[in-house]
Formats: C-alpha cells, sequence, structure tokens
C-alpha cells in the first residue's frame, strides 16, 4: 500500500517538476487509487452525465437560482465599470470599508480579500497598503464585543459601509448596520449618509432596496437567480475585493476560464469540476463521510471557510452530506494531525496546492547547528513546505485516508477566480448526485424561529411559550 502511493506521489511530483502541471486549475486524484478503481469513476459517468444535463439545462431542483452557471459571461461592462468606479471614490475618500453582512453576503469577499492580502495588513502603514482602505467585516455574529472593540479601532477615521443582503432582514447584519450608523454617522446630513454608505440587495424587494430608494444611497443588485452562497462574482464580492485594491477583471477571467473549461462535453473526458464532485461521491459511498480542506498557506483559511458554506449549505439536507473540516498546514498536524491519522477512519483530505509562492525565503546556515537543521541550509522554505505537504499526503495515505490535490500555479486572482466557478460548479454536481437541493437552506429557519420566539418578535408568541414551556432552563 505504502509503496504504491509512493509511486502515485513521484507521478505527480515528476508531473510538478516537468512543468506538466501548469498554467490551470487540476484535480490530481493519483492518491485515491487505493481506495477509489477506475471501473467506479467509469461508472458514475451516467449518473455524472444526468447531473450535468439536470444543471445545465437548468432542470435540477431549485433552478430558478442557477444564474451563477453563466457567470462572469452575464456580468456587464457597465456593472463591472460602475463597481470599479463605486470602489475608487471610496478607495480615494475613506480609510476602513465596513462589510456588513454574513453567510454568502460576506465569505466570498473576505476569502479573496484574505488569500491575497499582505498577512499583516492591520499593520502595514498606509503607504505600503498601496493607499487601500482597510476592509474589516461585521454583521456576522451577534458579538457587542466585536461590535465595540471595532468601533475602537474606527474612531477618528473616515468610513464607509457596503451592507449586503439579498433578503435585508437578516437579523446580525440589521442589527450591526443600525448600531453602526447609528454610532459612526448620527450627525451626518442625509446627502452624507448617501455618500458614506453602498447597499447590495434585491433588485426590487426588502428593506434595503427601499431604504436606498429612499436615501438615493448607491445600491447594487444581487440577481433574482443568484443564491447568497453562489454571489462571490457578482457585486457581494466584487466591490469590497475592489475597494481592497485587487482588479476584478483577474479574477473575473480566471471564473470565465474554468468555466469554459468545465462546460466541455463529457465526450472529452471529465472536467477538474466533475472528477472532484465524482470522487467526493464515490468516497462518501464508501463511508468517508467527512472532507478536510487542507491548504499550506494560512492566508486561505478564509477560503476554507467560503467553501465549508457552500457544501455545508447545499450538500446538508434530507439526513445527506459530506461533513465539511478544515485544516491550516503544517499548524494542524501539531492539533488535528494525531486524529487524521489515527481517529475514526472517515476523513478524506482535499488540498489547495499552489506551485509558487510569492516570496522566496532561504534557510539560512549556522556552523553551530545547534537546531540540527544543517542540512537544510540554503534551501528555500517553499521546498521544505513542499516536501512537508508530500509527506504528510503519503502518512495520511497509509493511514487509510485518500488525497485529493487541487493543483494551482499560483496564490493570484486568476488562480482564485477559477477555484470559486470550480468549486461552485462542483458543489451543485455533487448535491444533484446526492438527489438534494443545491440552492436552498431550509434547515437555517429553525434557528431563526426559535430566536425571534425568545426574543419576544411579534406574531411568534404561541411559539414562544412553548419554548419556554418545553425547557427547563431559564432562557428568558
Ligand atoms: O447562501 C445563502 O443563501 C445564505 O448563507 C445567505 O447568504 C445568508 O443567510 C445571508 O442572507 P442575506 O443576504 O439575505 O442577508
Amino acid at each position: 500500500m505504502i509503496a504504491s502511493a509512493i509511486l502515485d506521489l513521484s507521478f505527480y511530483f515528476i508531473n510538478f517538476v516537468r512543468g506538466e502541471v501548469k498554467g490551470m486549475l487540476q484535480v490530481n486524484d493519483h492518491l485515491t487509487n487505493q481506495f477509489i478503481s477506475p471501473h467506479e469513476r467509469e461508472q458514475m459517468k451516467n449518473q455524472l452525465s444526468a447531473a450535468r444535463d439536470l444543471l445545465d439545462g437548468r432542470a435540477c431542483p431549485g433552478s430558478e437560482y442557477t444564474g451563477w452557471l453563466d457567470l462572469p459571461e452575464t456580468l456587464s461592462e457597465e456593472t463591472i465599470a460602475r463597481i470599479e468606479e463605486t470602489a475608487d471614490r471610496i478607495r480615494r475618500d475613506y480609510d476602513i470599508l465596513i462589510v456588513v453582512g454574513i453567510g454568502g453576503s460576506y465569505l466570498g469577499a473576505r476569502a479573496v480579500i484574505e488569500a491575497l492580502s499582505h498577512h499583516f495588513s492591520l499593520l502595514l502603514p498606509d503607504d505600503k497598503r498601496g493607499g487601500c482602505p482597510l476592509v474589516l467585516f461585521a454583521g456576522h455574529q451577534l458579538s457587542s464585543d466585536y461590535l465595540h472593540d471595532l468601533l475602537d479601532v474606527v474612531e477618528g477615521k473616515r468610513v464607509a459601509l457596503n451592507v449586503i443582503s439579498k433578503s435585508g432582514t437578516t437579523t446580525e447584519p440589521a442589527i450591526a448596520f443600525r448600531i453602526l450608523r447609528d454610532r459612526l454617522f448620527s450627525n451626518a446630513s442625509d446627502e452624507e449618509l448617501a455618500k458614506h454608505i453602498v447597499i447590495t440587495t434585491d433588485e426590487k424587494r426588502g428593506a434595503l432596496r427601499r431604504y436606498a430608494d429612499e436615501m438615493g444611497i448607491t445600491a447594487f443588485v444581487i440577481p433574482d437567480d443568484i443564491g447568497g452562497r453562489y454571489s462571490v462574482l457578482t457585486a457581494v464580492g466584487l466591490l469590497p475585493i475592489a475597494v481592497a485594491g485587487f482588479d476584478i477583471r483577474e479574477l473575473l477571467d480566471g471564473a470565465r476560464a474554468e468555466r469554459k473549461r468545465s462546460m466541455a462535453p463529457l465526450s472529452e473526458g471529465f472536467s477538474a469540476a466533475d472528477r472532484y464532485a465524482v470522487n467526493r461521491m464515490l468516497l462518501l459511498r464508501k463511508g468517508y463521510h467527512a472532507e478536510l480542506l487542507a491548504c499550506y498557506e494560512p492566508s486561505m483559511r478564509y477560503f476554507a471557510e467560503w467553501w465549508k458554506q457552500l457544501y455545508g449549505e447545499s450538500e446538508g439536507k434530507d439526513g445527506k452530506g459530506v461533513v465539511m473540516m478544515s485544516v491550516d498546514l503544517t499548524t494542524d498536524l501539531h492539533s488535528l494531525g494525531q486524529l487524521i491519522q489515527e481517529g475514526p477512519r472517515v476523513f478524506f483530505e482535499t488540498v489547495i496546492d499552489f506551485a509558487n509562492v510569492k516570496h522566496e525565503i532561504t534557510i539560512p546556515g549556522d556552523p553551530a547547528d545547534l537546531d540540527q537543521l544543517e542540512y537544510l541550509a540554503g534551501k528555500p522554505m517553499s521546498f521544505v513546505n513542499r516536501q512537508a505537504s508530500r509527506g504528510t499526503a503519503l502518512a495520511h495515505v497509509s493511514g487509510g485516508v485518500p488525497n485529493m490535490r487541487i493543483e494551482l500555479p499560483d496564490r493570484s486572482l486568476h488562480s482564485l477566480g477559477a477555484l470559486i466557478y470550480f468549486f461552485e460548479r462542483a458543489c451543485a454536481l455533487s448535491c444533484i448526485m446526492n438527489g438534494v437541493n443545491p440552492f436552498d437552506q431550509p434547515g437555517v429557519e429553525a434557528y431563526k424561529r426559535n430566536m425571534f420566539a425568545l426574543l419576544g418578535k411579534p406574531g411568534f408568541e404561541e411559539m414562544r411559550e412553548e419554548l419556554l414551556r418545553s425547557s427547563s432552563e431559564d432562557l428568558g
């Protein structure tokens, strides 16, 4: 088993060194060979083909929310230019942008911004940040301590708000918006308020749309046919990403390229998204219930959060779905590593693998060699990181953890755009193959109803009585 894993991994690394792993996103699944046989993948072709037909033919459950499939092609030049102009204005006139939103209304922007920003951008002097405002986030929980501390750090700064909510009525961002508006802009005239705030919401419906229209506030539309977690390539993600100083056209180019590749007919072979979706489905059916998304770059942590939300909300229903987890490596090899290696055999691992780093650092020599690392003197850190990744994959495979690698040339806008489209498409295909609606989230309502009842929202009186009666604790 170990020998064949080494052979599989060597094949991958030889290709990698030869440069055959080039410019575009690839799924390398050699290290699933001991867990999935070629005929199993072949036999999934019919199911995959049916799922593709249902998705691309807009005939799957929830098909009214498949607008994202055609992004970025359906994003008009006018919309892109408007996003860029608004971002330029915010960059010019403000020190800080606070993005107010939750779930799909903030995770995509945060994922891309954190993946590409300086690791310590909060501590960088303004001139080293290229004159871009800091992008901070609020409205994604109900912690008053968080909001207090946020208000502390923005004091005396020029602050703009981008409030993002498709429904316009989600409790967490609505409360944050109310408080931030009150604390930051209580003395502002309506005209000033209309400059400080940008709203991203439904075209016609909802409280935010009404507020934007009444106040003459710049507003961007979340299209009707695109749900929150599939909306990062609309103004929802693009405006904050542009404010942070990133070229959204490059991100869109990456997504466009991946869309084209993933739409190629199945007769030309599995696309990367097909392959990932099929592998996940086969592994799930063999009892691998938990997927670990791993990356050896810590800036990808929020990308993993976006991925967890996308798959968790899309797949986890009707008693089905993969349990989504993420690990920062090598960091978490010193926490969850033991569990992955020897705990319950339910894990499979998906590694996001960038071929190149942005900045190479060489390990210096030290003749005293007290740390016994002299054999690494003169070697780049990326070499060490790569060997760690290689050794970990082999160890996990030998411990019974199937390993897939999503290979990308670099941590760039283009690569992330491709990765976003890839994950979205594979997610929808996985859901359809597993017989669930990829685009609804009925389970999210349960906590909301209880919370509203306990908060005393009008209309929930009966439920409140019931909850209080059935609860042995004092929930008041
Ligand atoms: O993916 C989804 O649909 C959800 O995660 C929503 O994005 C989240 O609940 C926020 O909803 P809204 O944008 O309506 O405030």
